[in-house]
């Protein structure tokens, strides 16, 4: 019996952990040689496939350089380059680029930095958080907390959460308009004691691949700035293209104070994330007071080889060719979710490189986890949600191979009958 106990899963009934020994590409493959399509990119991150030569390449010249340094009182060039180039994407309110290690530790600073605005100000007791019902921004207690009790995952833990205030997540236009008029309800006897709103833009990934539109995010964002209430977008997921942009906020006419990047950033090789901010937050630092400083790090701040991996990935991440294939994932997702029978799927969406279906119960989807893994697929439904998010490499063929393998699973007597 394995000694490793595994994260996000349940030990006593999980399968045993399948080995997997070599990746290419879209493929991962495992000690018997089989070979699988990667449809969740393994965990979101792998955005441009697995083992890329370039992005190997630039890790293997930057370990021989520059393995670490201590990134207080230190910099160094990987760190300076992968800002100027990601600067280049970015509106140009958002200036300054903190790192960190993972998207837990991008949101918890995103939070910490917020706070400490307003008290490094003078301006104490805006201690509550809003966030959209459902959110997702990470395990560790400030990420969880930010997601409030609304979200299923974390709830034995509700009793060390900080405040927070939930909008309702909207389904449809009506739902809209009363999510929003609950808001401004709220905002008129709370909004100051309220620090931050944090949202997943467009997508809400762990909630089951929600989407939502970005007229909604534009009037809460709208609602919320007029009490002074700064506003994070965790891009964590939706950063590099997964929405179709660059960033979903781009498909938005409201720009955050704070954005959280991690997952894609490094091309899904190493752990890397970026909470970046407005100059405005970041003057707030600023002072002869010790105090006044950002007080946080972690001993792996901006290690040289996770940005030497970054800066790799965001070159090929605008090279012409990815530029084609994100779009003809795009194109493919809406042509081959049409394709799929009506019968025991209860919801189809998808935006740019990320396809979802709700099923008509959790089973089923677990049901066809386990039926996808034998025929070369690897999904991980959450819930009764069954989503593709593919690397951007991913061919054609490989993605028209995952959505028959999907279609022959709802088409078989045996499940269509369930
Ligand atoms: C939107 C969002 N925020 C934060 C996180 C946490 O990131 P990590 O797992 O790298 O800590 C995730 C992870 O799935 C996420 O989807």
């Amino acid at each position: 019996m394995s000694k490793i106990w595994h994260p996000f899963t349940q030990e006593k009934t999980a399968q045993h952990p399948l080995e997997i020994i070599k990746g290419s590409e879209e493929y991962l493959f495992d000690a018997s040689g089989k070979r699988y399509v990667d449809m969740v990119s393994s965990w979101w991150v792998n955005i441009l496939g697995h083992a890329n030569p370039d992005i190997a390449d630039a890790i293997s010249a930057q370990a021989h350089t520059l393995e670490h340094v201590i990134f207080a009182g230190f910099s160094h060039e990987p760190a300076e380059q992968l800002v100027a180039k990601l600067s280049k994407f970015l509106p140009n309110s958002l200036s300054k680029f903190f790192f960190s290690d993972d998207g837990s530790t991008a949101v918890e600073v995103a939070l910490k930095m917020c706070y400490q605005f307003f008290t490094n100000r003078g301006i104490r007791g805006r201690n509550v958080f809003i966030n959209l019902q459902g959110g997702y921004h990470g395990d560790t207690l400030g990420a969880m907390s930010a997601a409030g009790c609304s979200s299923e995952y974390h709830s034995t833990f509700g009793e060390f959460f900080f405040r927070t205030f939930s909008i309702k997540f909207p389904k449809t236009r009506q739902d809209e308009t009363d999510a929003l008029a609950e808001l401004e309800k709220f905002l008129a006897h709370e909004h100051e004691k309220v620090c931050a709103l944090i949202v997943e833009p467009l997508v809400q990934g762990a909630a089951g691949m929600r989407m939502y539109s970005p007229r909604f995010l534009d009037a809460v964002v709208n609602a919320v700035r007029q009490h002074g209430i700064l506003v994070i977008f965790d891009e964590v997921m939706t950063g590099f293209f997964r929405t179709g942009t660059m960033f979903a906020f781009e498909q938005c006419s409201v720009v955050p104070d704070v954005i959280c990047l991690s997952k894609g950033l490094t091309g899904g090789f190493l752990p890397l994330s970026l909470t970046v901010v407005t100059e405005s937050i970041y003057e707030a630092f600023l002072s002869d007071d010790w105090k006044k400083a950002f007080i946080h790090g972690h001993s792996y701040t901006a290690n040289p080889i996770a940005c030497a991996a970054a800066l790799k990935a965001q070159e090929l991440l605008q090279t012409p060719a990815v530029q084609e294939n994100i779009k003809r994932i795009s194109q493919l997702h809406a042509e081959l979710l049409a394709e799929l029978p009506d019968e025991l799927i209860r919801e189809r969406r998808h935006l740019g490189t990320i396809a979802a279906v709700d099923l008509t119960s959790s089973a089923l989807a677990d049901a066809a986890k386990l039926e996808m893994l034998e025929k070369g697929v690897i999904i991980r439904p959450l819930g009764n949600t069954v989503y593709f998010i593919p690397p951007y490499c991913t061919s054609e063929q490989s993605l028209r191979y995952a959505y028959q393998c999907l279609r022959d699973f709802l088409q078989s007597p045996q499940h269509s009958a369930t």
